[in-house]
């Protein structure tokens, strides 16, 4: 029996996670198989196991109408929580805490419990959706109705520069809010500004930034606050709130005990300023494919600040825990499914095609795949060896690459200097639109007719 790889865990900590085999799961009725591609990892996984994931369905189970093979996937933190006010029943159902997690090569979920990838993402940044984009999209939305987004004109207020911060910027400055974000660090401070950020606070130099927030907004205060610290940043988002203001209970890094010198009683700080506290737990799955349009007409692109491969999962986790970050973490899991490429003679450029986000580690980063070449043969799902190469300083001149350049806006093969990844590459990549390549892993997908 085929077996997978994955990565499990007794709850106890980073130290605690192994890599085990189990038998490659199939799908029952109402159900996909998905080759997981990449993982992103929250703040949660430290001490549960992975939910956010991107990867393509490879087997259907019967009666499945909503995918077919090939469609690439996000998971969702609550698979049973489609629309409306979160249950007991939904939350009692979640990935990684009680259901096993998404950190495993394969993993079977239920077809109601997927929503499409974007298309002009990589694998890694769509990875990235599921909890930080989805409850970041929910504390500044959440409380309209859908389609009707919020943010316009009003100041939101970030902590920190974590994964739902910086998808709350990146939101914020799509929707036309004026943004504030704090960080411990000058350099994170002055990366968020290069994302659009209107105003920085040091929180470490400004241990008082809600007076700073005060002042940057003309003692307006701050309209929506996604409050993700708790216990030392609460007190100072009722003093930096604006009246009629939203504050989104998130999380709470930096502890969940009050300081016993201060009693203020949360009754009397929310009456005071007509303040909404509202508590936020991700969000339905409507909600999210209603982000994902949102990403899609603003072609935001998710921060991905590092990739770690599957073996070294743990040293990602170790990472997210030294709060080095800046953005979000994500694991990339190793892909061995390849589907099937159109030979470059049947394509006509008008066709509408879809790119496969197929990728494939490379033994050298001097080499380039040659789309020329690639096997025409109909899709399996075994390992394959990658393609011929060519030498990366060529200029790609195969009829795939001219025609792959007269295609549709969203499937142009692009040309892109290197990513700041620590170990990026030194030559230029090439890529489709929004798709990134990274250190040791190239762009290996191929165009199908949709
Ligand atoms: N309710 C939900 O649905 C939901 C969903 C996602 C996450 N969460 C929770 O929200 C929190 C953030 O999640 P995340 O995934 O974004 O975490 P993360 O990526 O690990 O980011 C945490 C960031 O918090 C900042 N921080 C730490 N102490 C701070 C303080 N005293 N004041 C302001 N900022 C501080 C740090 O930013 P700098 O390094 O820039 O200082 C750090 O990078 C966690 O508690 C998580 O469990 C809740």
């Amino acid at each position: 029996m085929a077996s997978i790889k994955q990565w499990t865990t007794p709850l106890k900590g980073v130290e605690s996670l192994k890599l085990t085999e189990a038998p490659k799961p199939a799908p029952g009725k109402g159900e996909v198989l998905v080759e997981i591609h990449a993982v992103s990892l929250n703040y949660r996984d430290i001490e549960v196991p992975c939910s956010d994931m991107c990867g393509v369905i490879t087997q259907v189970g019967d009666g499945v109408s909503a995918w077919k093979v090939g469609d690439r996937v996000l998971s969702t933190f609550l698979p049973d929580h489609q629309t409306g006010q979160v249950t007991e029943k939904e939350l009692s159902r979640g990935i990684g805490l009680p259901l096993d997690g998404v950190l495993a090569e394969y993993r079977v979920f239920p077809e109601h419990a997927l929503v499409k990838a974007p298309s002009y993402m990589s694998d890694e940044q769509a990875a990235t959706l599921p909890i930080a984009v989805v409850t970041a999209w929910m504390s500044i939305n959440g409380m309209r109705p859908m389609g009707q987004n919020g943010g316009h004109g009003e100041y939101i207020l970030l902590q920190g520069t974590g994964g739902v911060a910086i998808a709350g910027l990146q939101i914020g400055k799509a929707s036309g809010a004026k943004v504030i974000i704090t960080s411990s660090s000058d350099s994170k401070l002055a990366q968020a500004k290069e994302l659009g950020a209107d105003y920085t606070i040091n929180y470490r130099t400004h241990p008082n930034w809600e007076e700073e927030v005060m002042r940057l907004t003309n003692n307006h205060g701050a309209d929506i606050i996604l409050e993700v610290g708790g216990a030392q940043t609460l007190k100072k988002s009722f003093d930096s709130i604006a009246f009629g203001g939203l504050i989104n209970c998130i999380g709470y890094v930096s502890g969940k005990m009050d300081a016993p010198d201060d009693r203020t009683n949360v009754n009397l700080l929310a009456l005071r300023r007509n303040v909404t506290l509202k508590g936020i737990i991700n969000g339905p799955k409507d909600r999210f494919e209603e982000a994902v349009k949102f990403y899609e007409k603003h072609q935001i692109q998710p921060v991905v600040n590092k990739v770690f491969s599957f073996e070294e999962a743990n040293e990602a986790f170790r990472f997210l825990e030294s709060g080095n970050h800046f953005g979000k973490v994500v694991v990339r899991v190793n892909i061995t499914t390849y589907l099937t490429p159109v030979p470059p003679s049947k394509v006509n450029p008008r066709d509408t095609l879809q790119i496969y986000h197929t990728q494939q580690f490379l033994p050298s980063t001097e080499y380039r795949p040659d789309f020329q070449q690639m096997s025409h043969k109909p899709a399996d799902h075994t390992r394959r060896k990658p393609p011929s190469l060519f030498p990366a300083k060529e200029e790609p001149t195969s009829p795939f690459y001219t025609m792959l350049q007269s295609a549709p806006p969203d499937y142009l093969l692009q040309r892109e200097e290197p990513h700041e990844y620590p170990s990026s590459r030194s030559s230029p990549t090439y890529r489709t639109r929004g798709q990134q390549e990274d250190y040791g892993v190239i762009l290996y997908g191929v165009a199908q007719k949709m």
